[in-house]
């Protein structure tokens, strides 16, 4: 009998939501009801938190209200940064610490929106007190009187950033913020749909976002862009991986089949981050260029499929320029997305049904008990 499985579950349509609206078709973003490059370049990362969470921007009270809040939450308990201490001696991938020190905090029951903005603040702190263990520094304590985005900075690298850095890295935030049912928030989803809690959904969230097909690709994209080195070995290179059948990180998307809106996005706070000095501009150059021999190195292996660059590939040039490594970009991504789970979770939770799909069994039935020394197999 043929099985009519969608594995992917592309076609399922599995909730509603106010959050965000991804038409693929079209390369259209709306997240909150603004088209994503009306809001991402211009909100604080407060204001977007806001947004999403509240449906509507703060006004100027509400705003000092919520980001005074959230930065109250920002300290992290001193066993969690004991175990981020244990995790950069092990030099434990920063995802994986990520992980274990979001599992680290205390669930607190009986207020989910109280809970929602200590995950959102403390996801950024054990981001940038990892970042500092591991570079066998210690962590900077949070100043709750600065915004959130420059604090992160701040907590990474020991200085009150520019404008233009703080700019840049809200943009991705606020960029990054939600994005539909992708596989991270839908993992949220499930985990509080079974009426568990907030830290429990955004730890496995954070599971399904270290894959590389889904929030691990910038790191690989700029590897390869490092590993071409000149733009003249763009083609050879590129041209075995594919002949290797590899993909391209930084390349496709299950729904873009145009330009990733947020490529745009990116790309534009990217440049305007290298024309003003920050960064390799040779590295910005040689990415923009192997970005355009790819492009048409998959339309040639790939005629059709419309692959296209995604948030991916300008995510990894715009975090490599305010001076993270590769290997930080995936954190990063989550201190953006966690905004976007806590407001799923939220939704969900209204929903107060439980996530529980189907499978189709196609073992065997009605098999009899063999006695282990009757097993010649
Ligand atoms: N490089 C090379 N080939 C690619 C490709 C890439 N980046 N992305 C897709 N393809 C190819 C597939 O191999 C497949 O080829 P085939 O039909 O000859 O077998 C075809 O394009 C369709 O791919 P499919 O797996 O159906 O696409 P998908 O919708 O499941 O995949 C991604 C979406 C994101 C998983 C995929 O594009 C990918 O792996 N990209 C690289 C990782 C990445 O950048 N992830 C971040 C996403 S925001």
């Amino acid at each position: 009998m043929a099985l009519d499985l969608d594995v992917g579950l592309e076609r399922v349509v599995a909730a509603a939501t106010r959050l965000s609206d991804v038409q693929g078709e079209h390369g259209r973003l709306t997240i909150a009801g603004f088209p994503a490059e009306e809001v991402a370049p211009r909100a604080t990362f407060e204001e977007m938190v806001y947004l999403l969470w509240n449906d509507h921007l703060p006004n100027s009270e509400q705003l000092a209200e919520f980001q005074a809040r959230l930065a109250g939450y920002r300290s992290i308990p001193e066993h969690t940064v004991t175990l981020l201490r244990s995790a950069a001696e092990r030099q434990t991938n920063p995802m994986d610490a990520l992980r274990m020190g979001l599992s680290s905090l205390d669930v607190v029951a009986d207020d989910p929106w109280e809970q929602a903005a200590s995950i959102v603040s403390q996801t950024a702190t054990i981001v940038a007190a990892f970042l500092r263990l591991r570079a066998g520094e210690d962590p900077v304590s949070p100043d709750p009187e600065l915004s959130h985005a420059v604090d992160f900075l701040r907590m990474v690298g020991g200085e009150v950033p520019d404008p233009a850095r703080v700019r840049a890295l809200e943009t991705y935030l606020n960029t990054v913020s939600d994005h539909g049912l992708n596989a991270s928030t839908f993992a949220a989803r499930v985990i509080v749909a079974t009426e568990s809690d907030l830290v429990s959904a955004i730890t496995g969230a954070v599971g399904a976002l270290k894959g590389p097909l889904h929030g691990g690709a910038p790191g690989p994209a700029l590897d390869m862009v490092f590993e071409i080195a000149e733009l003249e070995r763009a083609e050879p290179y590129l041209r075995s991986k594919l002949e290797r059948g590899e993909r391209l990180m930084g390349f496709g998307h299950r729904v873009y089949k145009v330009r990733d809106p947020r490529a745009d996005i990116l790309a534009q706070a990217t440049l305007r981050l290298y024309a003003g000095g920050a960064g390799d501009q040779h590295l910005y150059e040689m990415a923009t260029g192997v970005e355009q021999v790819a492009l048409r190195l998959l339309e040639e292996y790939k005629p059709g499929r419309n692959l296209q660059t995604n948030v991916e590939y300008y995510t990894a040039l715009l975090l490599h320029c305010l001076g993270f490594s590769s290997d930080d970009f995936t954190p990063i991504f989550a201190v953006g997305r966690v905004a976007g789970w806590l407001a799923h979770c939220q939704e969900q939770l209204e929903t107060g049904r439980l996530i529980r799909p189907s499978c189709q069994y196609i073992g065997e039935h009605d098999r009899a008990w063999v006695p282990r020394s009757d097993r010649g197999w």
